[in-house]
């Protein structure tokens, strides 16, 4: 068994927080254990809890269709979550389940090692930018090392507010660039990059 479906057996059982109590599956992430894009999300919403895979209702939707205008499929890169169980009535995680489920996402991106990740919303992109606004920095990259970090609008956040939506899909464009800009980093250091645990910034 892979180090990462170890981890995925030990989030079912995990009761670290109050959100244990709600959940009907764990939504530990999914993609390939060798992805060089990771998108982090904020927690399952319904369809998540019911399917036990991230972004798979109507934000889901939204993102494999953002995906899709920049040529990547969904099963391309690896998608998880801040927490990984939701949290009741899609209210906001709050900081102590987030600071509960933390050790899982630092594994993650420790055994996955990614070298684009993208923040989708406010509470990802404070593991990284912890007093950033978001409205102020989404879609601006910051490399630091031969990782690129990259906050975006959450999709949930767009189809309600449709005036974020150009936002986003502008924001989604510029991922090429980054890729292309990470083949060259990539050349000069071709060692996949050590996860960056501590917030940035
Ligand atoms: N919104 C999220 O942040 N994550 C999901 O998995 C689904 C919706
Ligand atoms: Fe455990 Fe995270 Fe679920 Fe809380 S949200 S019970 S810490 S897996």
């Amino acid at each position: 068994m892979s180090e990462l479906t170890e981890l995925y057996k030990e989030i079912q059982v995990c009761q670290k927080c109050i959100l244990s109590q709600g959940r009907n599956h764990t939504v530990p992430g999914e993609g390939p254990e060798d992805a060089h894009i990771m998108f982090i999300g904020e927690g399952p919403g319904f369809h998540e809890d019911r399917q036990g895979r991230p972004f798979v209702g109507a934000a889901g939707n939204y993102l494999n269709e953002l995906l899709g205008r920049i040529g990547l499929k969904r099963e391309d890169v690896y998608i998880t979550n801040i927490v990984k169980c939701r949290p009741p009535g899609n209210r906001a995680p709050q900081p102590e389940e987030i600071q509960a489920c933390r050790p899982y996402l630092d594994k993650q991106i420790d055994l996955i090692r990614p070298r684009l990740v993208v923040t989708l919303g406010r509470f990802s992109m404070q593991r990284y930018f912890p007093n950033a606004s978001i409205s102020r920095i989404h879609g601006q990259p910051k490399r630091v090392g031969s990782v690129i970090y990259y906050p975006m609008f959450h999709p949930a956040a767009a189809l309600h507010q449709p005036r974020w939506r150009p936002l986003v899909e502008e924001d989604i464009l510029k991922i090429p660039d980054l890729l292309a800009k990470l083949e060259e980093i990539k050349e000069k250091e071709p060692e996949p990059p050590q996860a960056q645990q501590l917030s940035l910034f």
